[in-house]
Parts: structure tokens; sequence; C-alpha cells
């Protein structure tokens, strides 16, 4: 328990002078990065795709959407019903202060959960999209957050006014991501890059630590697909708990 400390410890010091050390720095976040604010995540042991709770086959597979597009709807309305409740967690918060201190450029997030804005970062590129908008499959009328959630809750598929399905801007697989260069391009600006709450399995957005010039630190209680000689340090924890020490740190 004591060895756990010490390491833990030293983990805080290393990243902390990795920080002070960098001039620019850019983080990449997946679904860990959240679990401490109550959503699950996909492949950690509470995981969607291990509890099946929802069939990850039949919920994020565009082909699967347009053939019957309600389980994907009964997965969104749970999870917009969860959003009223959701805050921030440690990290996203961590990550927005890093932002207002003038180091941190931008996060690279495979969330759709919008909690790094309601932390109050600002450059966020949303690989996979987000519940804040939606269009008509059919005639691509666009429909707010506020839209979206009532109908959601009125109709078991929410459909337009011309009778086609409404889809939330969220990328399924068998979709394009979005800001693939941009988020290439980020991750190879700056020095210091966080991989924070992936398991990065997911391609194309697995790619971005691999356009990373500088160091790299992990923090993720499981292992992480990039390659050792990148990662400067790798912290297996929790994400909060570490990044409450270091907050703490830099804060004295
Ligand atoms: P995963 O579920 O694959 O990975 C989340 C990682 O976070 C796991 O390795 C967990 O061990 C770790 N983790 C969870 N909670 C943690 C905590 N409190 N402290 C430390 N580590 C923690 O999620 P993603 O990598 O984001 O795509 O998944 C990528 C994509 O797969 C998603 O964006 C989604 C999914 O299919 C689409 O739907 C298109």
């Amino acid at each position: 328990m004591i060895f756990i400390n010490i390491l833990s410890e030293n983990a805080v010091q290393q990243c902390i002078q990795l920080i002070d050390e960098a001039k620019c720095i850019a983080a990449f976040t997946g679904a860990g990065i959240s679990t401490n604010a109550g959503i699950p995540d996909f492949r950690g042991p509470k995981g969607l795709y291990v509890t099946r709770r929802y069939d990850p086959d039949k919920v994020f597979d565009i082909h699967y959407f347009h053939q019957d597009p309600k389980p994907f709807y009964e997965f969104a309305r749970d999870f917009v019903g969860l959003r009223k409740k959701i805050q921030p967690t440690v990290a996203h918060h961590f990550l927005s202060q890093l932002e207002e201190s003038g180091q941190l450029k931008g996060i690279v997030t495979q969330n759709i959960d919008s909690l790094h804005q309601m932390a109050g970062s600002k450059n966020v590129l949303e690989m996979h999209g987000s519940f804040w908008v939606s269009y008509c499959t059919q005639c691509r009328k666009e429909f707010s957050y506020e839209a979206m959630k009532e109908k959601l809750f009125a109709q078991e598929v929410p459909t337009c006014s011309c009778g086609s399905i409404i889809k939330p801007d969220i990328v399924f697989f068998g979709e394009n991501v979005k800001c693939l260069a941009e988020s290439a391009d980020l991750a190879g600006q700056v020095d210091l890059f966080f991989v924070i709450g992936t398991s990065c399995v997911v391609y194309p957005a697995a790619m971005i630590p691999e356009h990373v010039n500088g160091k790299i630190i992990v923090v993720n209680r499981d292992p992480v697909k990039i390659r050792d000689k990148d990662i400067a340090l790798t912290v297996q924890e929790d994400i909060d708990s570490f990044f409450k020490k270091v907050s703490q740190c830099l804060n004295n």
C-alpha cells in the first residue's frame, strides 16, 4: 500500500514537472473521463459493451439505425435523461483550467456528453459529434438540443415535419468521424499530450496519439494501445483521484 502511494506521489510530481516544462499542451479524452460523472464507458468493467445493457451492434451502427432506429432511441432517451443530473468531473475542470491558464491549446474528445464544454473548455474537437444538434435524415432540417429532447420524450422515434427520421449529429459506426485533420494537426503541434480515459481501440480516433511529436502522459486504469516509446508517463489509477492530487500540488 505504501509502495503504491509512493509510486502515485512520484507520478503526480512527474506530471507537474512535464506540465511546467511544456509550452503547449493538448488532451485526447474518452469515455473514462466521464465515468465518475455517472456515465458508463464502453469497455471498462461496467462498460456498455460488457454489461450489454444496450446492444452496441444495433445501437451505434448506422446501417442498423436506418433499418430500425428504436434501439438507438432507447439508449438516447436514457442518455439525455441522465444528462440533467450529470456534472463535469475533477478531470474535466482540470483541463478547462489548464486552457484558461493559456497552456492547453485544445481537447480532442471521442465523447458525446459535452462535459468538457460544461466545465468551461472552449476549444473542444468532438470527433464523434454530440447531441447539440440533430438533423432530419431526409430534408436535413436542423433541430436544437431542446427541440430534439422534446420530441425524444414525445415520440418513440423522433420524426421531422417531412415524415423522415431525425438523427442526432453523433457519429455512428459506418460514418465518417469529424474534425480528423484538425485533431491530428493539434496533436502534432503540442509538446505535451494527455491521453485520458480511452482504450484507444476505435479507429480512426485511436490514430490521433500517433501524430504526437511531444511527450505523452496516459491516465487510464487499463492498459492503452499506444506505442510505449512515445509515452513519458503512465498512470493506471482513478482519473479524478490523480488529477485532484495534481491540481492540489499545482495550486500550492
Ligand atoms: P472505452 O470504454 O473503450 O475506454 C475507456 C477506458 O477508460 C477504459 O480503458 C477504462 O479502463 C478507463 N476508465 C474508465 N473509468 C476510469 C476511471 N474512473 N479512472 C481511470 N480509468 C478509467 O471508451 P473509449 O475509448 O472512449 O464510439 O471508446 C471509444 C469509442 O468506442 C467511443 O467513442 C464509442 C465506442 O464505440 C462510437 O460509438 C462511435
